[in-house]
């Protein structure tokens, strides 16, 4: 009997140790020793001359752009405000004397906008995309009254979260392929792996998103280029405007600057290492209540953000 439990106890010793060596360390490596000691892990200036950041004049997309052209890359800014696009271009050539193109776009507009992009990109060697552009609910809602208020949004939020990282990633690939080396960053959001009702159109954009890269990743990795999600929790931005920027809600500098550094080292990332605290919360919650428990507390949770977002709207009426 005492031979039975040292050898039950050796297999769950055995069990731990591969738990930690296939899952832990991983992580550990993906979220804090790798970002903090080797990140990024490939030299961003030596993917081309170029990166392109959609959505680059706002929160993390402009952060982006700030952040490579720092480095000395040249940024190609496509955004929708043209006022907008030309302010940031002269703050960057001013701050950083690299070249910046400016493209004004609505990705909302049709499949004609890729041509234009098209041929404003032709030519340039481009070493970097940032797919970054994407739109949100104005408030959590439940589908049917939000699409009935805003009969475009669905229409418009695939537009804008979809196609233009589909159509970006196919205008781009073709020459990182040929130069065996590039870099694709494609904003997703943490929507895409946790319960997410009440955005829930939102969250199937970025689940795609999440789906598209990984699948991108596996396609191209061996022709040396890394395409990467990026799932933030809370940035402080234009679309999160309530909030100030604290611990858990950085700045876009501060989340890009973190995000930046995990570049080479994983392919799916929080982007910044107190971010994947809720993605844990949630697995912890899956493995002790299980995940339709999780997904009712999770509803009940937005349902009081919904309330409290709606009675702010009535106010500023
Ligand atoms: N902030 C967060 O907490 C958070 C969390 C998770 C995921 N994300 C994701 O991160 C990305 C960036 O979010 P953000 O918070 O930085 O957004 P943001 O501050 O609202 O900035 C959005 C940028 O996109 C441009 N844009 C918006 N609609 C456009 C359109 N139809 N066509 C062309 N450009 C358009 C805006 O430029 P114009 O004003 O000139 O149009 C602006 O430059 C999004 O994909 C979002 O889903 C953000």
């Amino acid at each position: 009997m005492a031979l039975d439990y040292s050898i039950l106890s050796s297999i769950c010793v055995g069990i731990v140790c591969v738990q930690i060596i296939h899952i832990v360390l991983p992580w550990l490596y993906a979220n804090i020793i790798g970002p903090t000691f080797f990140g990024p892990k490939i030299n961003l200036c030596q993917m081309g001359a170029w990166a392109v950041v959609t959505g680059a004049t706002d929160g993390i997309g402009k952060a982006y752009a700030k952040a490579l052209a720092k480095k000395g890359i040249n940024v190609i800014l496509i955004s929708r405000s043209l006022s907008k696009l030309e302010a940031v271009a002269k703050e960057l050539t001013d701050a950083y004397k690299v070249q910046i193109k400016i493209i004004d776009i609505d990705f909302k507009d049709g499949p004609q906008i890729y041509q234009k992009i098209e041929k404003n990109i032709t030519g340039l060697d481009i070493g970097i995309l940032v797919n970054n552009v994407g739109i949100c609910y104005l408030c959590p809602e439940f589908f049917i009254e939000y699409i009935t208020c805003y009969p475009q949004f669905l229409r418009d939020i695939i537009s804008v979260n979809i196609h233009s990282v589909t159509h970006m990633c196919a205008l781009v690939l073709p020459n990182m392929i040929a130069k065996k080396k590039g870099v694709i960053i494609n904003v997703s959001s943490i929507s895409a792996v946790t319960p997410s009702p009440l955005v829930s159109v939102y969250a199937a954009t970025k689940a795609f998103v999440d789906k598209f890269s990984d699948e991108l990743q596996t396609e191209y990795q061996s022709q040396g280029i890394i395409v990467q999600t990026l799932r933030p929790y809370l940035v402080v931005t234009n679309m999160m405007h309530k909030f100030k920027p604290n611990l858990f809600a950085p700045s876009a500098e501060v989340y890009v600057d973190s995000a930046l550094k995990t570049v080479g080292i994983t392919s799916q990332t929080n982007g910044y290492f107190l971010h994947t605290l809720p993605q844990f919360i949630n697995h912890l919650l899956n493995l002790i209540v299980g995940r339709h428990i999780t997904k009712i507390l999770r509803f009940k949770l937005l349902k009081i953000v919904r309330k409290r977002a709606l009675s702010n709207l009535d106010k500023n009426k």
